[in-house]
């Protein structure tokens, strides 16, 4: 297959991107600059500079050429709502303009979900997003509607990724270099967690079964604390105290709008995602190889 990836740069993209390339298709990559071409290049992975994505004009040449589009691309400002959905509509267009098979992946995310009750949230259960991402339900659902005959849309919810390059638990490793991590609410809330390559096989494994329209939910089978994973940071690191609970206002003066993700307590399923793909998500979770990702991350930032 053919397959186009935004954001190919970035930390979902960019393993994304990897994976496909590695299960043997031909990837097209988009990205921002020279340095993060010649990065994909390494991986065998053509890369397609693009100034910004709110010019899709500039990939309609390989989104054409393309059998699989998949959106990881998002820009972290006041426009990127607006970009995100100006994108969707542009790569459904590209996937509707020839009558041939295509299919077409969204990147969301379990904070559509909001906090969990007492069982753990499906793909059929009410979505309550938190503030910041209120958005989000209808840019999936834009993907879902374009779901025709030669359209299979896709979207996928992962949990907070971590491994690698680090994503959200950089910035835990970062705080604990310097003191105790500071936490959103008690920390006695559980995370619906994914690591990067798990996230990236499942990306792969839609795309490659003809599934029409779905959401699949992204995330492991190990539901840790908040105050578990910076206890167990704290602790590689020799860090006291480990932690130190924040109340909501200070919560958000630190972490900016995503405090309220990082504070809710999920518990979320991925066994559509096993029973329909045979995926199953295969690394250590984020405590028990909390050395090595950190390692990893330290790696990345050197
Ligand atoms: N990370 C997580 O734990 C997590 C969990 C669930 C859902 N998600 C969702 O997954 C998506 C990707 O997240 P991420 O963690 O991979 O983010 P990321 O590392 O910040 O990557 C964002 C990517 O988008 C590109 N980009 C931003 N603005 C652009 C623009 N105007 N034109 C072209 N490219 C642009 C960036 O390019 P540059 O490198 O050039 O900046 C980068 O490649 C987001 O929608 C996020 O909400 C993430």
């Amino acid at each position: 297959m053919r397959v186009l990836v935004t954001g190919a740069s970035g930390y979902i993209g960019f393993a994304v991107a990897k994976a496909f390339r590695q299960a043997g298709h031909h990837v097209y990559g988009l990205v921002r600059s020279e340095g993060a071409a010649s990065r994909l290049q390494k991986e065998e992975i053509d890369p397609v500079v693009v100034s910004d994505l709110s010019h899709p004009q500039v990939f309609a040449s390989v989104a054409r050429l393309s059998n699989v589009l998949v959106h990881c691309a998002f820009e972290s400002s006041e426009e990127g709502v607006k970009k995100d959905a100006h994108t969707i509509e542009a790569l459904i267009g590209y996937a509707r303009e020839q009558q041939v098979h295509k299919v077409l992946i969204y990147t969301s995310g379990t904070w559509v979900y909001g906090s969990s009750p007492d069982w753990p949230v499906d793909e059929s259960s009410l979505l309550k997003p938190i503030d910041f991402l209120k958005w989000r339900p209808q840019h999936e659902e834009m993907v879902l509607k374009a779901s025709s005959t030669s359209v299979s849309s896709i979207v996928i919810r992962p949990g907070i990724v971590y491994g690698q390059r680090g994503g959200l638990t950089a910035l835990w490793f970062d705080a604990a270099e310097k003191g105790p991590i500071l936490l959103c609410g008690n920390g006695l809330n559980h995370l619906a967690m994914i690591h990067i390559d798990d996230l990236a096989r499942l990306y792969v494994a839609a795309a490659e079964k003809e599934l029409g329209s779905i959401i699949l939910n992204a995330v492991d089978d190990h539901r840790v604390q908040a105050k578990d994973c910076a206890e167990a940071i704290a602790s590689y690191l020799n860090v006291t105290p480990k932690f130190i609970p924040l109340a909501a206002k200070d919560a958000f003066k630190h972490y900016g709008p995503i405090y309220q993700g990082l504070e809710l307590n999920q518990w979320v399923t991925s066994e559509r995602a096993k029973r329909l793909l045979g995926w199953q998500p295969k690394q250590p979770s984020f405590i028990a190889g909390v050395a090595n990702y950190y390692r990893a991350w330290k790696a990345f930032n050197a």
